[in-house]
């Protein structure tokens, strides 16, 4: 078994990020990339994922802002708010961390963003030309999963992948590009769901088997097949008295078993996670070279 290195490739394309920035911003005498985020209320994770954010724009010499909301914000201040960064030239491009609290509709925030600026590709015009196959920013997780396969070299064409979950950030994009007729596609793609019936019999024959369901621990060793390439999106804090942080991260894989039976696994953390943040940068990267219009 290797590891799908995460934290390596991450660490490479950074530093390709920040060759390009010093080379083709800063040594034109132009401003770096700049790109901001939007995060309302304290979700712990949310303020996680922005923070890790902010240290990777550091890292690649990205300028970032993160503009901050209180839980009970109104729906219509936060769609001031995005017209605001949408109007602003010093902005490349931006995010709304997600979820939003209950009372604001998440679609209306996100259909709000101009698609020009919408790194996360969230936005339905992005999602439109990503299943149409043209010039998009495509959403972080599902590129950088694309893009972890690409660096290993991983065909994907004409493999039996299947994919655990259907949302609209990681599973139904994934699906999409894994079966695009292009590189690392050309794939016959299962999407696993809710009402999917016998997951177990389904995944085990899988090549490529994408795990996003948010259950810890669900894929076991028995619903993979020998030499299986895993990928697991997973996320999970466990409560530990080992770490000094209090915690443990963990994925939806059965990671110490599964490992034992595929020929490649991301780790978690250290996989998927680190991928994802590394993908909101070249997405950054797009908006300020304007290649998407
Ligand atoms: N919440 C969890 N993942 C993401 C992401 O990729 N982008 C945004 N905006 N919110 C998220």
């Amino acid at each position: 078994m290797k590891l799908l290195d995460g934290k390596l490739i991450a660490g490479q394309i950074k530093s390709e990020i920040a060759t390009e920035v010093n080379e083709n911003f800063l040594g034109k005498g132009l401003n770096p990339p700049h790109i901001a985020a939007m995060l309302v209320g304290d979700d712990p994770a949310s303020k996680t994922y922005v923070s890790g954010k902010e240290k990777a724009c550091r890292e690649v010499g990205f300028l970032s802002s993160v503009y901050k909301y209180a839980a009970n914000v109104s729906e219509e201040k936060l769609l001031e708010a995005v017209d605001f960064l949408n109007n602003d030239p010093e902005v490349d491009g931006f995010i709304v961390q997600l979820p939003l609290p209950e009372h604001i509709n998440e679609q209306k925030i996100t259909e709000r963003i101009d698609p020009r600026k919408d790194i996360d590709g969230f936005h339905p015009v992005n999602i439109g030309k990503m299943v149409l196959e043209l010039p998009c920013f495509i959403p972080a997780t599902p590129y950088g999963i694309i893009t972890l396969l690409d660096r290993y070299d991983i065909e994907t064409e004409g493999k039996n992948c299947v994919v655990l979950g259907r949302s609209h950030i990681v599973g139904t994009p994934i699906s999409i590009l894994l079966s695009r007729k292009s590189k690392r596609g050309n794939a016959t793609v299962t999407l696993c769901h809710s009402f999917t019936q016998d997951i177990a019999s389904i995944a085990s024959k899988a090549d490529i088997l994408i795990v996003a369901m948010g259950k810890q621990g669900f894929v076991t060793a028995d619903m993979v097949k020998n030499g299986a390439v895993v990928v697991d999106v997973g996320i999970h804090r466990i409560p530990s008295e080992e770490t000094k942080s209090g915690y443990i991260l963990k994925g939806d894989v059965d990671f110490e078993k599964v490992s034992r039976k595929c020929s490649y696994i991301t780790p978690v953390p250290g996989g998927v996670g680190l991928m994802t943040i590394v993908s909101l940068l070249q997405n950054g990267l797009k908006a300020a070279k304007k290649i998407i219009v």
